[in-house]
């Protein structure tokens, strides 16, 4: 190398090593921190809770499923982890003050509070029915809200506390096939920018991560209606496919990254990113993009809308080799109950 190429390498380092100091990276650390996740049960929040859990954080996760809990729960405890494993529901306010109530007690106040619990209908708009948009919002808006207000006081009066909000590149452009979903998720980004530029004074740092598509084997467990099969079988696919998708754990490294660093947003994988330029910069063009993708997805049936789990809308589609990705992320991420076999 010659020494010109030389200082302006180390010249590079230089300017990256201030960046990141000035951005705040590595002064946050997880070590021994109180870290509650909301839908820790499976998929990325129980990648985010092992993560944070090896870094040194006492780790509190909640979901519904008791079931689902317990294996979390033996999960992480198998990796030395401190962990409270607590039933509730996000969309219930009084169930999440007994669950904040419960991990201050024994973990004490909640350094990081990683909204992550969510929920997701697929299909034509014709076969949603309020209570699919309901369910949406209760669970991803106000699911959100609710842990966050808990929690914010206390922040405010100790002057930190870090928020990180999961919501989806969902609720940055309108996606067919997923209006209740999108629609909840526009909610939470816009609460969660919001509150981000009032809470920095008193030294609150909330990320927004925005993530497209990520393998955590959770179109088992989405919810699928009108031609459920083949809702199915498009959704599972999208989400094995690589350059589309990212694996749960480079989601979780870069979702952590950017909490330590006290990052406004995190938008990934480049895909997303660069549908959320286009969207942007040639809304029209986006629309029609967006309509013609719309003309290539499952028509609605004549009638009968139904709402089946992923898992009981199989096909010769998915499960199958263009699904492998996806199944495999199943299998490791909690999303298939012992009871339910091995096959996916
Ligand atoms: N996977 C993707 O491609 C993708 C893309 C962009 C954004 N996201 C977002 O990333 C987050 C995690 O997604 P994921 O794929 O890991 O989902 P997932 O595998 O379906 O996990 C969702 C978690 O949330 C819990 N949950 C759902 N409703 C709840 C409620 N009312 N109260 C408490 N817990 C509840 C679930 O447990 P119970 O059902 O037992 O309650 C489960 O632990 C979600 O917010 C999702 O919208 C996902």
């Amino acid at each position: 190398m010659s020494s010109a190429a030389r200082v302006l390498a180390a010249g590079a380092v230089a300017s990256w090593a201030a960046m990141r100091l000035l951005r705040g990276e590595g002064s946050f650390s997880f070590d021994g921190k109180t870290v509650l996740i909301t839908g820790g049960s499976r998929g990325l929040g129980l990648v985010l809770a092992r993560d944070v859990a090896g870094a040194g954080a006492k780790v509190a996760i909640c979901a519904r499923d008791q079931d689902a809990l317990d294996r979390a729960r033996a999960v992480l405890e198998r990796i030395g982890a401190a962990v409270m494993a607590l039933p509730a529901d996000v969309s219930d306010r009084e169930s999440v003050h007994r669950l904040i109530a419960a991990v201050t007690a024994r973990f004490g106040p909640i350094d990081v509070l990683i909204n992550n619990a969510g929920v997701i209908e697929v299909g034509p708009a014709e076969t949603m029915s309020v209570a699919d948009y309901e369910e949406a919002m209760a669970t991803n808006f106000w699911g959100m809200v609710y842990p966050t207000l808990e929690v914010l006081p206390a922040m405010r009066e100790r002057g930190g506390g870090r928020i990180v909000n999961i919501t989806s590149i969902g609720g940055k452009l309108g996606v067919p096939h997923l209006l209740p979903y999108s629609a909840s998720k526009f909610a939470a980004l816009g609460f969660s920018q919001g509150l981000r530029a009032e809470v920095a004074g008193d030294g609150v740092s909330v990320t927004t991560a925005i993530p497209g598509l990520m393998r955590t084997g959770s179109p088992r467990n989405a919810i699928f209606r009108g031609r459920h099969r083949a809702e199915y079988a498009w959704f599972s696919i999208g989400d094995s496919l690589p350059g589309l998708s990212v694996s749960a754990e480079d989601a979780s490294r870069r979702i952590l990254a950017a909490a330590r660093r006290g990052d406004a947003e995190v938008l990934f994988p480049a895909v997303a990113r660069l549908a959320v330029i286009a969207t942007a910069v040639a809304p029209n063009l986006t629309a029609s993009a967006l309509a013609l993708a719309d003309r290539l997805l499952p028509g609605a049936p004549d009638h009968g809308t139904g709402r089946k789990r992923g898992k009981n809308s199989q096909s010769g589609l998915s499960p199958s080799w263009l699904t492998r990705r996806g199944d495999e992320a199943a299998r490791r991420y909690n999303q298939i109950a012992p009871a339910e076999g091995s096959s996916t």
